[in-house]
């Protein structure tokens, strides 16, 4: 037989538990909708018939996941499943001492608190909300520093997660090697459209940071998916396993912050991992009192487990292919209908551009809320606005347009088929075809930080 090259790129699974999804009519939802306080985020799930509004901790789990979770350990102290899950996260990640937390931004907690102080600057290419708002709660300012492409929604480039190094340097010279405490890379990078990292660029900021003596740190949630784009997009890497390439990644920093939430294929966990010493004394000192014992750190023993199977999991090149294929396949048919994307699309989600997409609806009227609740309201699909709500509220409580008005359209991971994506495809641009006609938003309530969470508004125009 000679070799067959299939074109189709299915699901490299097949499906024993089904979980059933629940249809509303458009009164049930305009019902829900309005009783949330126009907010997604305060919806019942059960009201919402395709949620993408993470990737983070909704995915499937494997059959090998669970059969570890069945054998955990649940020891106090010192029990299997750690050192199982610890080999893991040394195996791929090469840290010295890893420090289990429940999820991502717990170990930012840990991190920032004992790293961070008042007038500190953190560089990142960008930082996701949770990490901002940690950073900015140890007094220190967050500074964004990603290359210039990757605020261009609409501009191609393989890797526009970048850090841009020249502004790197400029920041250090201006605010001083002392004030610094770290710098960060997340990888991908979320908050600007799912974008990867290139090994040249992580190499290049580790030469920065070892120049000037500055620790450097992998926000690392989506690694594996960062890694298949090196693979596939950067030359001299085609070759090597994705595994090989996460290795390399993290052999050029001092530490990452994780939620296995995202590619550790868990629906709850994560880690902070270092290699000094006396920095892993200190964090694990703040562990013992706001996670638990240094072997568990706030996950039971079936989430360590669940954790240490699925890291592997996410650099399988099966699903790293389907993954970031699916994510393509819906950017393709949007941008085939003329709708406004991030481009490329990136490794967990699609981005919507609803600032383009919504001229009508200025920045402070919330676009990106607008095209969210539209969504919603006419095809039961929940995403999440990153824009003006999520990130318009400054430190000293004024107000201003976010960078970009997005709505992400987050696949969770294993979870979906190619037919929800189709009628997620069909509901988008039959949203678009109404475009305006949607209203703008009006604040009624806000929190003083993450006020996305918990915000209450009302449309404009009654
Ligand atoms: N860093 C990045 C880049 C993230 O995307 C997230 C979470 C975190 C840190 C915090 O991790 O949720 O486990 O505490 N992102 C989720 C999302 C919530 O929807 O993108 P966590």
């Amino acid at each position: 037989m000679h070799d067959f090259q299939p074109k189709t790129i299915i699901e490299p699974f097949r499906i024993r538990s089904v979980e059933p999804i629940h249809f509303t009519t458009s009164a049930q939802r305009e019902a829900a909708l309005q009783a949330a306080g126009y907010n997604p985020f305060l919806l019942r799930a059960d009201d919402v018939l395709i949620d993408l509004l993470t990737d983070s901790g909704t995915g499937a789990m494997s059959s090998r996941q669970w059969a570890g979770m069945i054998a955990s350990d649940e020891s106090y102290a010192g029990a299997s499943s750690f050192y199982r899950f610890e080999a893991a996260v040394r195996d791929i990640t090469g840290f010295k001492h890893v420090i289990p937390t429940h999820q991502g931004r717990a170990a930012e907690n840990i991190l920032f608190t004992t790293i961070a102080k008042p007038d500190d600057v953190i560089p990142n290419n960008t930082h996701f909300d949770t990490t901002r708002a940690h950073v900015e709660h140890a007094g220190a300012e967050a500074r964004d520093l990603v290359i210039a492409e990757g605020r261009q929604p609409r501009l191609i480039h393989p890797f526009k997660g970048n850090m841009d190094i020249a502004a790197l340097e400029a920041t250090i010279e201006q605010v001083g090697r002392e004030r610094i405490p770290a710098i960060l890379l997340t990888v991908t990078n979320n908050s600007g459209g799912g974008q990867p990292v290139s090994m040249a660029n992580v190499r290049a900021v580790s030469a920065v940071a070892r120049r000037h003596g500055i620790p450097f740190f992998i926000d690392a949630c989506r690694f594996a998916e960062n890694a298949w784009f090196i693979k596939t997009r950067e030359e001299g890497y085609a070759d090597k396993t994705p595994q090989e390439i996460a290795q390399e990644l993290f052999s050029y920093a001092d530490g990452c912050t994780m939620s296995a939430k995202k590619d550790g294929m868990a629906n709850i966990g994560g880690f902070l991992a270092v290699n000094n010493d006396e920095l892993a004394a200190k964090c694990r000192n703040l562990e013992i009192l706001t996670e638990g014992f240094p072997t568990y750190g706030g996950m039971a023993g079936y989430d360590l487990e669940a954790i240490a199977q699925g890291l592997y999991e996410a650099l399988d090149e099966h699903y790293l292919r389907y993954r970031i294929r699916s994510i393509a396949y819906l950017g393709d048919r949007l941008t085939a209908a003329g709708i406004p994307i991030v481009q490329p699309t990136g490794g967990h989600a699609v981005y919507l551009d609803a600032r383009e997409m919504l001229p009508h609806i200025p920045p402070m009227q919330y676009p990106g809320w607008a095209l969210n609740n539209a969504l919603y309201l006419l095809g039961g699909v929940r995403a999440v606005e990153i824009g003006t709500v999520m990130f318009g509220l400054q430190p000293d409580g004024t107000e201003q347009p976010a960078r970009m008005d997005l709505v992400r359209l987050a696949f969770p991971r294993r979870t979906y088929t190619q037919s929800h994506v189709d009628y997620l495809a069909e509901v988008i641009l039959e949203v678009n075809a109404r475009r305006e006609s949607l209203p703008g938003y009006r604040i009624v309530w806000q929190a003083p930080v993450l006020r996305h969470f918990t915000i209450r508004l009302e449309p404009l125009g009654g």
